[in-house]
C-alpha cells in the first residue's frame, strides 16, 4: 500500500482516503463518491478494528461483508481497496503496543460509555494514514465525536492531511445509516428513528433558547418512552463538546440502545 501511495504521489496525484470498517451502506458510499471528486486516486481501507470495540460481543457480531464491499467499490471506481489482515496492522500482541490518545475529547460522552474507543479509533487510523498516504481523508459527522478527535489528533501530530466532513446520511424516515441498523428486529427498526426526531426537536428547543439540563433531561425520558435504554443526550459545543458557549456553533448528541444494538446520531443546533 505504502508503495503504492508513494508512485502516486510521485507522479503528482492527489490521493483521497476513505476508512471503513466495512458493511458498507449509503452513507460510506457518499464519503466514497466525495473522495472522488476532491482527489485523482481513491482508497477505501476495510478493516475490522478490535482495539475500538469495548465489547467483545459486539466485535463478533460487527457483519463482515467483504465480497459485497469490494463490488460496490468497483463499481465506484475506487483505485485501491486496502484490507489488511489483523496480524499486518497488529503484528505482536496487543498487550503493550504504542497508542495514539486524544485525551479530554476522548474521555466524555462516546468515550465515557466506551472505555478506550476512540485510543482504538486514534490508533488505527493513525497507523491507516501511514500506510495510505493521503492528501485527503473523508469522514462521516454521523460519528461527530470521531471527527473531532481524529481532526484534533491531525492538528496536534502534524499529519499532512486535510480532514473533510460529510452530513449524515438518511433512512428516509430520519434513522441514520449505520452498519449497525441491520442487526434491528422489526419492531426496534420501526422505533429507531425516534432517536433522531427527538434530538432533532432538542435541538429546535435549544435554538430556541430552552434550557440544556431541562432538554436533556425530557429528550432522555421521551427516548425511554419510546422503547430505548437511552445512555445520554448532551447539549454541546460543537467545536470541543464543552458546555455550550454563547455564540459558539452548537450540536445535540445522543446514544441509546434498543436490545443489544447501540444507535448514535447527532443534530447541529441552527
Ligand atoms: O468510523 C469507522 O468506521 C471507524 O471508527 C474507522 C474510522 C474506520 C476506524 O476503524
Amino acid at each position: 500500500m505504502q508503495g503504492r501511495s508513494r508512485l502516486w504521489t510521485q507522479a503528482g496525484l492527489r490521493i483521497g482516503f476513505v476508512p471503513t470498517m466495512g458493511n458498507l451502506h449509503a452513507g460510506h458510499l457518499d464519503l466514497v463518491r466525495a473522495a472522488r471528486r476532491i482527489a485523482d486516486r481513491v482508497v477505501v481501507s476495510i478493516f475490522v478494528n478490535p482495539l475500538q470495540f469495548d465489547e467483545a460481543a459486539d466485535f463478533a457480531a460487527y457483519p463482515r461483508t467483504l465480497e459485497a464491499d469490494l463490488a460496490q467499490l468497483e463499481a465506484l471506481g475506487v483505485d485501491a481497496a486496502f484490507v489488511p489482515a489483523e496480524s499486518t496492522l497488529y503484528p505482536r500482541s496487543r498487550e503493550g503496543i504504542a497508542f495514539v490518545e486524544v485525551p479530554e475529547l476522548s474521555d466524555v460522552l462516546e468515550g465515557a460509555h466506551r472505555p478506550g474507543h476512540f485510543r482504538g479509533v486514534t490508533t488505527v487510523v493513525a497507523k491507516l494514514f501511514h500506510l495510505v498516504g493521503p492528501d485527503v481523508a473523508v469522514f462521516g459527522e454521523k460519528d461527530f465525536q470521531q471527527l473531532l478527535i481524529v481532526r484534533r489528533m491531525v492538528a496536534d501530530l502534524d499529519f499532512p492531511i486535510e480532514i473533510v466532513a460529510r452530513p449524515t446520511v438518511r433512512e428516509p424516515d430520519g434513522l441514520a445509516m449505520s452498519s449497525r441498523n441491520r442487526r434491528l428486529d422489526a419492531q426496534q427498526r420501526a422505533i429507531a428513528p425516534a432517536l433522531y426526531r427527538v434530538l432533532r426537536e432538542t435541538a429546535e428547543a435549544a435554538g430556541a433558547g430552552g434550557e440544556p439540563d431541562e432538554l436533556e433531561r425530557n429528550a432522555m425520558d421521551r427516548l425511554a418512552d419510546a422503547g430505548f435504554r437511552p445512555e445520554y443526550v448532551a447539549v454541546r459545543s460543537a467545536e470541543d463538546l464543552g458546555p455550550p458557549r454563547a455564540g459558539e456553533p452548537r450540536v445535540v448528541l445522543g446514544a441509546a440502545r434498543l436490545g443489544d444494538v447501540r444507535l448514535i446520531d447527532n443534530v447541529r443546533i441552527s
